[in-house]
């Protein structure tokens, strides 16, 4: 690994549940350090947001958690670790569209964490931060990149990077550049957190355009604008007002 911290506890598994769980067992027996990855070659019951099941195709995706130990990051701070994680997935997508077709710019950030090529996700990110007396005392970093599979489920509206790049990817040469951006946007997380503010906005996809939301349930037309410190995510309503949402009340309208 051509990383200092993440990834020098490197732990790769045939077969496992969830590598998200396996990640939180470690933890509850004290035997993850700082920077700790866990690749799983076939999960058979990956996790997604919303309580929903993510699915990757045995050898050929990409199902990895990585345990970082954070050093005082206070809980109302914990959206950081969301954009370290998209910020720095969203690098190695981003340059494998470089190299391939060279088109990094149409990588982009969708609120929260998910990592699209143009409209179609190509990775999904899910998050577990353990918070104890007002601070993150550890955090589970899972990812799922669609890297070489190309029977995706049409009505989800995904993609892979062997689909959009026309060339089989290095799996294993991608997850050592996901710990490479990774320990690069942490550093800077403590360093200059203002940088991953901006990259993370530059990045965010729909921004200044209007879109189709949910809040609270219901159908509504905003233009998104930027994300809150506190992960919100701010948007201008056709009334020209700007308010904050988290993801509790607003969402993207399923596509
Ligand atoms: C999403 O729904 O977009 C989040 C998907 C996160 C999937 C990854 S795969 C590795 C890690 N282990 C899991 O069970 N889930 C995450």
């Amino acid at each position: 690994m051509r990383t200092r911290i993440i990834g020098q506890q490197f732990i790769r598994l045939a077969q496992v549940d969830s590598t998200n769980k396996y990640a939180a067992d470690l933890l509850s027996l004290n035997k993850a350090a700082h920077g700790t990855v866990i690749l799983a070659d076939e999960q058979t019951a990956g996790r997604g947001q919303r309580g929903r099941v993510w699915r990757s195709a045995p050898g050929l995706d990409i199902a990895t958690s990585v345990v970082l130990l954070p050093d005082g990051l206070k809980a109302p701070d914990q959206f950081l670790l969301a954009k370290v994680a998209a910020l720095a997935v969203h690098d190695v997508v981003a340059e494998a569209m470089r190299i391939t077709v060279g088109k990094p710019d149409r990588v982009r950030i969708k609120w929260p964490n998910d990592i699209l090529i143009d409209r179609r996700k190509v990775a999904g990110i899910l998050i577990k931060n353990e918070v104890v007396g007002g601070l993150v005392m550890n955090t589970v970093i899972g990812i799922g990149i669609n890297v070489n599979s190309s029977e995706l489920e049409a009505e989800f509206n995904a993609t892979s990077l062997r689909m959009e790049t026309g060339v089989e990817q290095d799996r294993l040469g991608l997850l050592e550049q996901i710990c490479v951006r990774l320990e690069h946007w942490w550093e800077l997380s403590t360093s200059r957190p203002a940088a991953l503010d901006d990259r993370y906005r530059e990045l965010l996809w729909s921004k200044g355009r209007f879109t189709e939301l949910e809040l609270d349930g219901a159908p509504i037309t905003a233009r998104p604008v930027d994300v809150g410190p506190d992960g919100r995510l701010l948007v201008e309503l056709e009334t020209g007002e700007v308010a904050a949402f988290g993801l509790e009340r607003l969402r993207f309208a399923p596509r």
